[in-house]
């Protein structure tokens, strides 16, 4: 018997019970889809319940298996229910994908108390909810997955990100918890890695599309002179998700068209 495996059992995911939140449309949604053809049990979650029954529809259209349920990552209550559910459907927590966020271009000036929270309160303490109630699960299983959706907006990247001061901390705080839960979380067979995607064409950039010139701009930055394709993130996703990155833990993997080799 050979110590390689196959790479379709490698990259496989067959019988895992995965969460992805903010599954509704944009990254989240192609990484359901493709955790689905790889062979998981997705529920897809976001804070529009009809929005995910039809991802779940797509995906069982193509053979795949799927459930919606609604849930805002910002409070916990929702968070406790999308993971008893989870359980209680699938009968296990495999994976958590922490996909769902928001990106409030907003001049510094103008930044309000309740700007900052928002941003805060989803993309970071949103995380740590869905983490550590998910994590719960899996140590009394035996182990799993996390794989934080972080960005190349993390800060300290050599690259500026203007009116996005909460948005860029809320990512930095992502890559930072991303080694620290590593750390405590190894003991129990629980791996926690990032992805940081450059600029990807969803509808989280529509505010830079709207302005052909700035767009324009942004993608000659770029050595690889385009956006990124939602699936493009899903993919490293998966890599993460599955046994390919089996000796990882504590990383943030760049996905980004050279943008911070440039
Ligand atoms: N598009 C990019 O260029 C880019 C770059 C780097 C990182 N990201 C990150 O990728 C992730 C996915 O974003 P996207 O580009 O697909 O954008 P998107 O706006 O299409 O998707 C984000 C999803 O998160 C959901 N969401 C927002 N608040 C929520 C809440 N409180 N609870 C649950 N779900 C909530 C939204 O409804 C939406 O479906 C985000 O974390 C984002 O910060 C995006």
């Amino acid at each position: 018997m050979s110590d390689v495996k196959d790479p379709g059992e490698i990259f496989s995911l067959e019988g895992k019970s995965i969460i992805v939140t903010g599954a509704r449309r944009g990254m989240g949604r192609t990484h359901a889809i493709l955790m689905a053809k790889a062979g998981a049990k997705v529920v897809v979650s976001d804070i529009d319940q009809k929005d995910c029954e039809r991802v779940v529809e797509e995906i069982k259209e193509e053979g795949g298996e799927a459930i919606a349920k609604k849930c805002d990552i910002s409070k916990k209550e929702e968070v406790d229910a999308l993971i008893k559910t989870t359980k209680n459907e699938f009968g296990s927590v495999d994976v958590l994908v922490n996909n769902a966020g928001i990106a409030d271009f907003k001049d510094f000036f103008q930044m309000t108390e309740e700007d900052w929270e928002r941003t805060l309160d989803i993309n970071l303490k949103g995380y740590f909810l869905c983490s550590q109630a998910a994590a719960k699960e899996m140590k009394e299983q035996g182990g799993g997955v996390i794989v934080h959706v972080g960005s190349v907006a993390m800060g300290q990247v050599g690259i500026g990100f203007p009116n996005l001061v909460h948005y860029v901390a809320s990512k930095g705080g992502i890559a930072g918890m991303t080694e620290a839960m590593a750390v405590d979380l190894a003991q129990y067979k629980i791996r926690v890695n990032a992805v940081a995607p450059g600029m990807i064409d969803t509808p989280m950039i529509d505010p830079i599309k709207a302005d052909k010139s700035s767009m324009e701009a942004a993608v000659q930055r770029l050595p690889m002179k385009r956006a990124g394709e939602p699936v493009e993130i899903s993919k490293a996703v998966l890599f993460l998700a599955s046994d390919a990155s089996s000796y990882m833990t504590g990383a943030v993997v760049n996905v980004d068209g050279g943008w911070l080799a440039s």
